[in-house]
């Protein structure tokens, strides 16, 4: 599939907004504090950091979630290899993606490697930075993912709200995000919106809400496995 770029407007002059899908890329307060707390802290990270390990997302966006974990696996000083795939129908071009990184700075030496790798990354779909690999699944998600053949142990669910992009949490789609992951694997969305759950639960997870992010006061974490475990 020949990737589109999607059409963009600012809000603030800083955050993208999908014209599309008529909804931010992430939270207009702190993109990077949210994808901390709803992305890495509610999947246990960086405590379950391992060689090994394997992440997966639903929409790259502009790589912000991915940034955020690549910086705290750095910052462990884990040893070994972690895997990340994520799944976009619509990757942004180099300029928006430069206009999108630029408001974070702590991130900026690793969004500057992200930005030079950008084009090599949408040729061949893989990117490496240290012991890291990034494999970047370009498509329409309910297309990608059932051809996947990872699993993941931790799922980063960060399609637009489901109101406004209902194709990335249907059913079909996450009973799929269900299959890829590993037993014990947990996914977690800032949504706690009641169709997401319910999809989630159908699909096989154990689902709990948790305290959301910012204005939103609830969220979801889901894991696959026994009620109880950790
Ligand atoms: C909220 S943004 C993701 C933000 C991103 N995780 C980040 O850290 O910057 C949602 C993403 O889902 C993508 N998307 C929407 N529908 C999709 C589909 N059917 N398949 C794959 N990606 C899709 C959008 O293009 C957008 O990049």
């Amino acid at each position: 599939m020949k990737a589109v770029s999607p059409d963009l407007d600012w809000k603030g002059a800083q955050v993208p907004v999908s014209k599309q899908f008529d909804d931010p890329y992430y939270s207009l307060e702190n993109g990077l504090k949210e994808a901390q707390h709803v992305f890495l802290a509610a999947n246990g990270l960086p405590d379950r950091f391992q060689d090994g390990l394997s992440i997966a997302e639903l929409g790259f966006g502009a790589g912000l979630n991915f940034l955020t974990t690549l910086q705290a696996w750095q910052r462990s000083g884990q040893e070994g290899q972690l895997q990340f795939a994520s799944f976009e129908a619509y990757p942004l071009t180099q300029a928006d993606l430069i206009r999108a990184l630029q408001p974070f700075d702590i991130i900026a030496p690793l969004a500057q490697e992200l930005v030079d790798g950008w084009s090599d990354l949408l040729r061949t779909g893989q990117w490496k930075s240290g012991d890291v690999n990034l494999s970047l699944n370009i498509g329409d998600a309910r297309i990608t993912l059932p051809r996947w053949k990872g699993r993941a142990n931790c799922w980063y669910l960060d399609g637009f709200s489901p109101a406004k992009n209902p194709e990335l949490w249907e059913a079909d789609l996450l009973s799929e995000v269900f299959f890829h992951t590993e037993n014990e694997g947990t996914a977690t969305t800032y949504t706690a919106a009641g169709y997401v759950r319910r999809n989630l639960e159908d699909a096989g997870f154990w689902v709990e809400r948790a305290e959301g992010y910012g204005r939103k006061r609830h969220m979801t974490v889901a894991r696959k496995g026994s009620k109880d475990a950790e």
